[in-house]
């Protein structure tokens, strides 16, 4: 009776398998700390690295980055963070994976930052993969966490973005906190660029002056799944869809919500050894941000399929790209950091 249940356990392995090797995996019971240099999980192919990064003066963040281009620790391209609106002390602090299977992360004071929330009965343990994923598993191959299910501002090649999923800019250049745009699937089931500000929010993309139609949206697949796939090719169940200009496999990329509200697809550059914009939302080069300096004093509640945007205005200079067709590349705005 045991044969059947081979085939089973193998495909589970496969999403999820075992690694003994100490520089990309965790085990239950064991930690890494804030203090110690060598304490990263590198992706068995070398791509992506998980530790504590600095984000300001003693002050750390739990935190996945390319390990290319080369860099140290001022200018990693981090893609993930743990804990970006609450960095932890340079001292002290370590993250966790604890036997009960939850993955902590705790300051120095051992207050809990962050945490998984996670439990397993059998052991479990974390592991980085090359697609840049930290995985929480136990050792019959479930996943119990991930972090493609939380992504911060980088959506990643293969990482699925949902309805629950939200790319948030950071505060600025140098502050990794969540800032004020954000991509999202809205209620209509429309992939959205959002400001949102103190005071109020407003979508800026699609064009609101558009009906979801005419922005070329179909607001009829409650789906809501987007994808970078590993050739550059985007696609989204609302048929918003793009080419990376440098289409094809091999090369790095990935898809972030920048701090000036403008999304962007960079690509590493093999030549330069740089990211490069391999596409963007919005075509005008940004010298200054979404400044949405209008907002008529009252709200309205729409109701399908009929959509009013006129409460909602940008800064006239900036015009949406027409994404099926055009593409272009913008090395003066490859500052994807
Ligand atoms: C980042 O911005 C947040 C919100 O304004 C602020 O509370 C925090 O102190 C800033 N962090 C750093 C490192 O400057
Ligand atoms: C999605 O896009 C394709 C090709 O552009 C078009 O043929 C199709 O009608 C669109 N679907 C919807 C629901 O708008
Ligand atoms: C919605 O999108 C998914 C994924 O692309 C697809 O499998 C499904 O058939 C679509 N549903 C409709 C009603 O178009
Ligand atoms: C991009 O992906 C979509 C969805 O999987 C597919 O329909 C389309 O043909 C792809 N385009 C190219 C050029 O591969
Ligand atoms: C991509 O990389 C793989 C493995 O490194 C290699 O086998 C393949 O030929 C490469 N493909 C292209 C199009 O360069
Ligand atoms: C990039 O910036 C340089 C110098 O500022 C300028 O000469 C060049 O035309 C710019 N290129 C693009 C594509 O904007």
């Amino acid at each position: 009776m045991a044969t059947p249940l081979i085939p089973l356990v193998l495909s589970l392995g496969l999403l999820c398998f075992p690694s003994f090797s100490s520089s990309d995996s965790l085990r239950a019971g064991s930690s890494l700390s804030v203090e110690t240099p060598a304490d990263v999980l590198t992706s068995p192919d070398g791509s992506f690295s998980a530790g504590f990064h600095p984000v300001g003066q003693n002050a750390y963040s739990f935190a996945i980055w390319f390990n290319k281009p080369t860099c140290d620790a001022n200018s990693c391209t981090i893609v993930w963070m743990a804990n970006r609106d609450q960095p932890v002390n340079g001292r002290f602090s370590k993250l966790y994976l604890l036997k009960s299977g939850n993955l902590v992360l705790k300051d120095a004071g051992h207050i809990i930052v962050w945490e998984t929330k996670t439990m397993s009965p059998i052991p479990s343990y974390l592991k980085l993969e090359n697609g840049g994923n930290l995985i929480l598993c136990d050792m019959e191959g479930r996943i119990l966490w991930q972090s493609y299910d939380s992504p911060t501002d980088t959506l990643l090649p293969s990482q699925q973005f949902n309805e629950n999923s939200k790319l948030v800019s950071m505060r600025s250049q140098r502050n990794y906190s969540s800032g004020y745009y954000q991509l999202y699937f809205d209620t209509d089931n429309v992939l959205c660029l959002v400001y949102k500000g103190p005071e109020f929010s407003s979508v800026y993309w699609p064009s609101p002056w558009l009906l979801r139609w005419e922005a070329g949206r179909s607001t009829f697949n409650n789906t809501k799944i987007a994808v970078l796939d590993s050739w550059g090719n985007f696609s989204s169940t609302d048929n918003f869809t793009f080419l990376s200009a440098d289409y094809g496999l091999n090369i790095s990329r990935m898809l972030k919500m920048d701090l000036d509200g403008n999304l962007r697809l960079y690509s590493l550059s093999e030549d330069t050894k740089a990211w490069v914009v391999s596409w963007q939302a919005f075509l005008q080069p940004f010298h200054g941000k979404f400044e949405p300096f209008f907002l008529q004093p009252f709200s309205f509640s729409f109701s399908f399929p009929f959509y009013i945007y006129f409460p909602f205005f940008l800064t006239p200079n900036i015009s949406p790209v027409h994404y099926q067709n055009d593409y272009f590349y913008n090395q003066n705005n490859s500052t994807p950091i």
